[in-house]
């Protein structure tokens, strides 16, 4: 494997550091306090294409290669973790099953503008009675003539309400089990579609989760996505690729905090001296740096497995275990070194810490990249 970036994919990563720099660092802060949702930097990363990276232009992407959209999303959410999980749930949970699955007047319709930020994309998979369990689907979806009628109700969905495309799962055929679920492409706005109030969460709070009400929702046959009792299997290779973009917000959130640490311990003194001359913060900053390291290493990997068209599934897996719980370990460590400071609102490693939980948990939690990976190992 080769571990150079090409020149190609430095360019790209000095403009999504630019970027991050410029445009989402000054707002983070002020985002995760008012919990709003960060639309004008969206907008700006949709008319520089980053809505669109990994896609060709024919689907109005640009034609850049999974690892330099990975390396977008660990850029993004090194200065603000909400706005790079904005980013991943659009293009590897919205756009991506559509460019794996969709038929071309999909394509056209619903992925071009994706692509383009245009339009914004989500994922319905979690319901009260299915989390883990996703294939313990209870929306159901009956065929009436030319649509689908949708009923049920979706949870914690990133980018509820303010996305415009959804793709949703939900049970043609109960009788079949997880063989039974389907997917579907919806419109905001189509009748019998709403959203429940936005949910307060303890970090990324700039990004918006909403349940997805559907009642009597009435879907097109057309936006039926891949066949009918396709949709867990959408589902299981749309999170595989998810995953990938988790595992590196998770790396942009840990790699903020070793940041943040080496600035503030080269800074404060104590005992007439930096904390940075103490063997204790040392041996935290070095663990710290080999981690974070470690997992950049299996988070491109998984990326360029991806890109090779090899199977990168418990490689996904291992890079968002990994790079979840180094990013958890290790934003409470930097509150721990920042002391009294770190752990005041005003010190970005307080933010870090309560955004770095939630990789733990969203696109699977930690026990079931653990089944994933253990799987296949065994298999
Ligand atoms: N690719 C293709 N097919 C797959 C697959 C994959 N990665 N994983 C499983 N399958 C297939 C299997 O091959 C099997 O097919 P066959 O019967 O034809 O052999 C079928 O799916 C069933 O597989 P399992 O028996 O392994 O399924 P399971 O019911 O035991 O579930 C699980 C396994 C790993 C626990 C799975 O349910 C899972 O991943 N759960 C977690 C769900 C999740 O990640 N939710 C996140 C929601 S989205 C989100 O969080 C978004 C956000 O906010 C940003």
């Amino acid at each position: 494997m080769d571990f150079e970036l090409t020149k190609k994919q430095e360019m790209f990563r000095t403009l999504f550091q630019e970027f991050a720099e410029k445009e989402v660092a000054p707002k983070a802060f002020e985002i995760d306090e008012n919990g709003e949702f960060p639309w004008d930097t969206v907008k700006k990363m949709g008319k520089l294409g980053f809505l669109g990276l990994p896609f060709t232009k024919e689907y109005g992407g640009a034609g850049a290669d999974t690892l330099t959209y990975i390396m977008a999303v660990e850029e993004i959410s090194r200065a603000c973790a909400a706005t790079g999980v904005i980013l991943s749930a659009h293009v590897s949970l919205g756009c991506h099953p559509i460019y794996q699955f969709g038929t071309p007047q999909q394509k056209e319709k619903y992925l071009v503008p994706m692509a383009k930020g245009e339009l914004l994309g989500a994922f319905g998979l979690t319901e009260p009675n299915a989390g883990t369990d996703a294939a313990g689907q209870q929306t159901a979806a009956v065929l009436d003539g030319d649509a689908y009628i949708l009923n049920g109700t979706k949870i914690f969905i990133t980018n509820g309400g303010c996305a415009d495309v959804y793709i949703v799962f939900a049970m043609t055929d109960p009788a079949k089990g997880l063989k039974g679920i389907s997917a579907f492409i919806v419109e905001k706005g189509t009748p019998g579609f709403t959203f429940g109030p936005k949910e307060h969460k303890m970090g990324i709070r700039a990004s918006s989760t909403t349940e997805l009400i559907f009642q009597d929702c009435r879907i097109p046959k057309e936006n039926l996505l891949g066949k009918e009792g396709d949709g867990f299997k959408i589902a299981m290779q749309t999170l595989d690729g998810g995953r990938i973009g988790i595992a590196a917000q998770a790396l942009g959130i840990a790699q903020a905090a070793l940041d943040e640490c080496v600035r503030y311990t080269k800074e404060r003194q104590q005992f007439n001296k930096p904390l940075s001359n103490f063997q204790a913060i040392q041996w935290m900053i070095a663990d710290m740096a080999t981690d974070i390291d470690a997992a950049r290493f299996l988070v491109y990997r998984a990326a360029v497995l991806k890109d090779k068209k090899k199977p990168f599934s418990k490689e996904a897996a291992m890079a968002k275990l990994f790079a979840s719980e180094a990013a958890m370990k290790h934003t409470v460590k930097a509150v721990q070194i920042h002391g009294g400071y770190g752990y005041m609102k005003e010190y970005k490693v307080e933010r870090l810490m309560r955004d770095a939980k939630i990789t733990e948990i969203y696109e699977g939690t930690s026990e079931v990249q653990r089944m994933v990976i253990a799987g296949n190992t065994l298999k």
